[in-house]
């Protein structure tokens, strides 16, 4: 019972918080800085961004190619490039890259910022590490904003993904996934295209349960 509500209130209670704080605000992680547009997914008050952040933390990705396939505030991106890794970030809200690139300035870290949508305008590229913090909650968005937030009410997001992705695989694609989300219906999703998701790590926040899946060519 407590679970269903939390589903029901949790998505609506980050979607008004984020909706009624602050109008810029800022995110610092190991020395870098983000400004936070409010059009912008906020790393701050979700904990999405965090757990990726501490599990990119500890890998040795020097000279590695590593995308991150919306990019947000782009902060995944700028650590990843602090620690040595050749990094894309790629965004279909073009606030976000815009900030993003002043971000990267600012910081006197490269990053390649791309504008696209999905894979549309990375066909050229190959990875060694992809990274995905997706829109989960089933509604469709009304403008770049909610894109953080809503993967269309029949799971589009899911679904143009999952078909692009067989070409773009890297041997590291992660996506971050939290108990709020119906995570089974995304792994038929996956599966349908030739996928299949191997949990790689599992952490509590707040009583909420995140997943990081590694996913794969089935
Ligand atoms: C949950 S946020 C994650 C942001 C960032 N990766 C992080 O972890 O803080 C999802 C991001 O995906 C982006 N996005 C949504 N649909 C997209 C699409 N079709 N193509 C590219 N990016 C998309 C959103 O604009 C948003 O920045």
């Amino acid at each position: 019972m407590f679970k269903k509500l939390r589903k029901i209130i949790f998505p609506i209670a980050k979607f008004f918080f984020d909706k009624y704080t602050v109008k810029e605000r800022k995110y610092t992680y190991e020395g870098i800085t983000v400004q936070i547009n409010e059009e912008v997914f906020p790393p701050k008050f979700t904990i999405s961004t965090k757990i990726l952040l501490e599990h990119i933390k500890p890998l040795n990705i020097a000279d590695k190619s590593f995308l991150e396939l919306g990019c947000g505030s782009g902060i995944i991106s700028l650590f990843a490039a602090s620690k040595g890794a050749n990094v894309t970030a790629s965004d279909i809200n073009q606030i976000a890259i815009d900030e993003l690139k002043e971000a990267a300035a600012k910081n006197e870290i490269d990053v390649n910022v791309v504008y696209s949508d999905l894979f549309d305008d990375l066909t050229d590229h190959t990875f060694e590490y992809i990274i995905i913090n997706p829109p989960y909650y089933p509604k469709a968005p009304q403008n770049d904003k909610e894109r953080a937030w809503f993967c269309g009410e029949d799971f589009e997001y899911f679904k143009k993904l999952f078909a692009q992705l067989p070409t773009h695989i890297a041997p590291n694609t992660w996506m971050i996934l939290s108990e709020d989300c119906e995570i089974e219906h995304i792994k038929q999703l996956a599966s349908e295209n030739g996928l299949s998701f191997e949990l790689i790590l599992q952490k509590s926040v707040v009583k909420e349960k995140n997943y990081i899946f590694s996913i794969q060519k089935s």
